[in-house]
């Protein structure tokens, strides 16, 4: 059965399909056998489809070999599409003639499994329907973001990943050893995208990125997908305006999209489909007097951390804007609020029930000198800086830009436990095999 001219299983399922002849190939999900007939569910990345054969039909050379194959093992069939209310879908096929291609060994995965032995072999689990379905979503929320963001005219970029400089704070970057000089893998792209701003005014990127933070937390990867964007003109309110409908439509795109995967997932498609912006906002200040009544007091100049986000969006249904932070909890790069210089132009968008921070967000200071000030106020060299400093004196002009970690909202969007379930090979402080 080399020849081509192998339908998808989704075919089975047809409108006319019924009594016609198919030639399916795939893996198989289970199967058994009574009284000389064969019963197995096999998969394609269509669909999953009962196949039944008979020891008289198939004679029982082929009958014994199918029947040996196992779960995960790989097999092409040649039958008819019959109705079976019996059947998943209510149509299987019956076998006229089958074919093994890798009988394969024993499947090493089954129910009662630790999350340890699991994760060690990720490199099979991840062919379980509930992965197959949370990567389907991800390839979808990735087309949705890159939709949305070209409708606004926003240039994809490709930044590098290795860097000569730490941009978010040395101390959670992951450093080596670049030919006897010290290197960087990238915790963020923005930097690079700020010059690529200069010359193209809306700029975006989705690229890996990294943090040594040892935090076993269930939203924390040391590797994981960020999409950055950087836009000229734009101010604070232009900014939290751009997300909240980048976020709505992404949403809207999943429940219009994938509704069956993220029913299967646990998240009615209709949760997402009712995402309406704008979103709440509330200042850094106004969050820590709803904390102080909520048993969680925050001391002024303090970041919010995970117990506080979770506090603050467990009973909301909306994801919330956290807006002007006191500048020493933030970054070097986000501009001063203008009369208020305790505080900067930045705000976290925080996911509801309980999820916490999936965008960090400023207007980005366009003044080179208070820039080197807050770098060495730091610890870092503002020397090292000097290109990025060289953006302000040449054209500078007012922009902003944020940063979304694409497994987070993940996580949300999926309601998973845990980040790792949002990527097929999770790095955490723990593991980076498989
Ligand atoms: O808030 P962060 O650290 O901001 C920046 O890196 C900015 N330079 C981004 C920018 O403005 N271009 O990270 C941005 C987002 C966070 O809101 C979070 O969603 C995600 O990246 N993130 C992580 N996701 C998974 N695991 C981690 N360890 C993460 N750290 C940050
Ligand atoms: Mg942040």
């Amino acid at each position: 059965m080399t020849a081509p001219g192998f339908d998808p299983v989704e075919r089975v399922f047809a409108a006319d399909a019924v009594g016609r002849p198919v030639r399916l190939r795939g893996w198989v999900l289970r199967s058994r056998s009574s009284g000389g007939i064969l019963f197995l569910v096999l998969r394609d990345r269509t669909g999953t489809v009962q196949v039944t054969g008979k020891k008289d039909v198939l004679g029982s050379a082929a009958f014994d070999a199918v029947e040996h194959v196992q779960v995960e093992g790989a097999v092409a069939v040649e039958g008819t599409v019959a109705v079976d209310p019996r059947a998943p879908g209510g149509r299987e096929v019956r076998a006229a003639a089958f074919s093994v291609i890798d009988a394969g060994l024993p499947f090493p995965i089954f129910a009662d499994q630790t999350e340890e032995f699991r994760l060690d072999k990720r490199h099979l689990a991840i062919r379980s329907q509930e992965h197959v379905a949370t990567f389907r979503v991800k390839a979808e929320l990735l087309r949705a973001f890159r939709e949305f963001l070209d409708s606004e005219s926003v240039l994809e970029m490709t930044p590098p990943i290795l860097s000569g400089n730490a941009a978010e704070g040395g101390a959670e970057a992951f450093r080596f050893d670049y030919f006897g000089r010290p290197a960087y893998l990238s915790q963020t792209a923005q930097l690079y995208l700020e010059a690529l701003l200069f010359p193209n005014e809306r700029v975006y990127a989705l690229t890996p990125s990294f943090r040594a933070e040892k935090s076993r937390t269930p939203r924390h990867l040391t590797e994981y997908l960020h999409l950055e964007a950087e836009l000229a003109w734009c101010d604070l309110e232009g900014l939290l305006d751009f997300i909240e409908r980048m976020v709505v439509h992404v949403a809207h795109a999943l429940a219009a999209r994938r509704a069956p995967e993220l029913t299967a997932l646990g998240r009615p498609p209709a949760e997402l489909a009712a995402l309406t912006s704008p979103f709440p906002r509330i200042s850094y200040a106004d969050a820590l007097d709803r904390l102080a009544g909520q048993g969680f007091p925050v001391r002024w100049g303090s970041d919010l951390g995970t117990a506080e986000e979770r506090a603050l969006t467990l009973e909301e249904r909306s994801p919330i804007f956290v807006t002007r932070f006191p500048r020493e909890v933030k970054a070097f790069y986000m501009l001063p609020t203008a009369g208020d210089p305790r505080t900067v132009e930045a705000a976290d968008l925080l996911a509801p029930e309980g999820y916490g921070e999936i965008v960090g967000a400023s207007c980005r200071d366009t003044d080179a000198e208070r820039l080197s000030r807050r770098l060495t106020e730091a610890g870092a060299d503002p020397r090292e800086y000097d290109w990025y400093l060289d953006l302000r004196r040449h054209g500078s002009v007012p922009h902003a830009g944020f940063g979304l970690g694409v497994e987070r909202v993940l996580r949300w969007m999926l309601r998973r436990e845990h980040i790792r379930e949002t990527t097929p090979f999770p790095r955490t402080p723990s593991r980076h095999t498989p």
